[in-house]
């Protein structure tokens, strides 16, 4: 069995390691089943117990990904007459947008072990507070050309068969424009991102049709006069998540080879000429569109072992033995990846 099936799928998991206290944000028909799961909800059920304990023990545990799905391949089923019963929302033409992504209908349910039976339990006392999501960017100054949006003006591209809660919205409409809604950020991550992205408007580099990186469109803030910022908004790389380093495979032609090459060296080139460091260098972070260009992403900073060292992170120096690399990776015949951005190095 898998972690997702045609009718549900986790969105989201928290966990905590000393309380063993578990929530899942199960998605269903567009609507959200927060399941919450803790010590005291095991009466008389010691074995359930103790095979819970060990896979929120193993979460953080390096094959932490197989956990997930065989832990949701545990909980979900006592769900799953609950799930069948749910009705669909009308279609009613309306656009979704990122709000009923992040706010969406919501049941809530406490899994109780009793005599080693689950039991799913409507909880009528759910902490419904919520926590501001997004991070806060204090006093940082954005560029002033660049928009402020909140989730309710960020449109959904949904497909067929999709619902507002189904996945987290990536490609996404704003003012009429397709963009890659960017989230998932630490403080320092989005900071340098943001950073960097204005030096490169100040610096004219935005303009510029050699520095091949994506256009900054804007941020979107959770809520209006809120400085939480839940994502940034970059033009879309129509490219299907495909990164070079999925792209090099055997049969590419050396002068296509050449093309990735320039086009990526001339973006570092520029970009270190007007004082601006890419940071995480490496094949993961160049997209290869569909007319088979290459676009520079990621300034969120940080490194990945085996392009850049760590004592050169984010330095000119790092970023130019990580595009050594890349340039050698270019023209290695060998170790090509199958397969889009499934198998990235992690960056630190
Ligand atoms: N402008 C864009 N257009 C289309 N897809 C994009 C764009 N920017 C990023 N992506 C997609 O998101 C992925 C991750 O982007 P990025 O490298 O900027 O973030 P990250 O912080 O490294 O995230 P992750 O840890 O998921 O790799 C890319 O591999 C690509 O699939
Ligand atoms: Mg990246």
């Amino acid at each position: 069995m898998t972690a997702s099936s045609p009718i549900w799928r986790v969105q989201d998991i928290l966990y905590g390691r000393h309380d063993l206290w578990a929530r899942l944000d199960i998605g269903c028909k567009g609507k959200r089943f927060q399941v919450e799961i803790c010590p005291k909800n095991f009466v008389n059920s010691e074995l359930s117990f103790t095979k819970y304990a060990r896979f929120i023990n193993d979460m953080f545990g390096h094959d932490w990904e197989t956990t997930y799905n065989e832990f949701y391949d545990w909980i979900v089923p006592p769900f799953l007459p609950i799930l069948a019963e749910i009705e669909a929302p009308p279609l009613d033409g309306q656009a979704s947008t990122l709000r009923d992504y992040l706010n969406p209908e919501t049941y809530y349910f406490q899994l109780h072990f009793i005599d080693e039976i689950m039991e799913p339990r409507c909880d009528y006392n759910a902490r419904r507070t919520l926590r501001e999501p997004g991070v806060d960017i204090g006093d940082f100054a954005l560029h002033p050309s660049w928009g402020c949006f909140t989730p309710e003006m960020v449109q959904q591209c949904l497909n067929e068969g999709e619902y507002s809660y189904s996945n987290y919205p990536r490609k996404v409409c704003v003012d009429g424009k397709l963009c890659f809604l960017k989230d998932n950020y630490t403080k320092r991550g989005l900071l340098r991102e943001l950073d960097t992205y204005k030096k490169m408007e100040t610096k004219g580099l935005s303009n510029n049709a050699q520095v091949r990186v994506p256009q900054f469109i804007g941020v979107v803030y959770a809520a209006q006069d809120c400085r939480h910022v839940i994502g940034i908004l970059i033009s879309l790389v129509d490219c299907d998540n495909l990164t070079l380093s999925c792209a090099l495979h055997d049969e590419v032609t050396i002068s296509q080879r050449r093309k990735w090459e320039e086009q990526v060296t001339t973006t570092v080139e520029l970009l270190h000429e007007a004082d601006i460091i890419w940071g995480d260098v490496k094949p993961d972070n160049v997209l290869v569109d569909r007319n088979e260009d290459a676009w520079v992403i990621d300034f969120g900073g940080g490194y990945t072992p085996g392009w850049v060292a760590k004592e050169h992170m984010e330095t000119m120096e790092g970023d130019r033995d990580g595009l050594s690399k890349i340039k050698d990776r270019i023209y290695s015949h060998h170790g090509s990846e199958v397969g889009r951005a499934s198998q990235r190095d992690g960056t630190y």
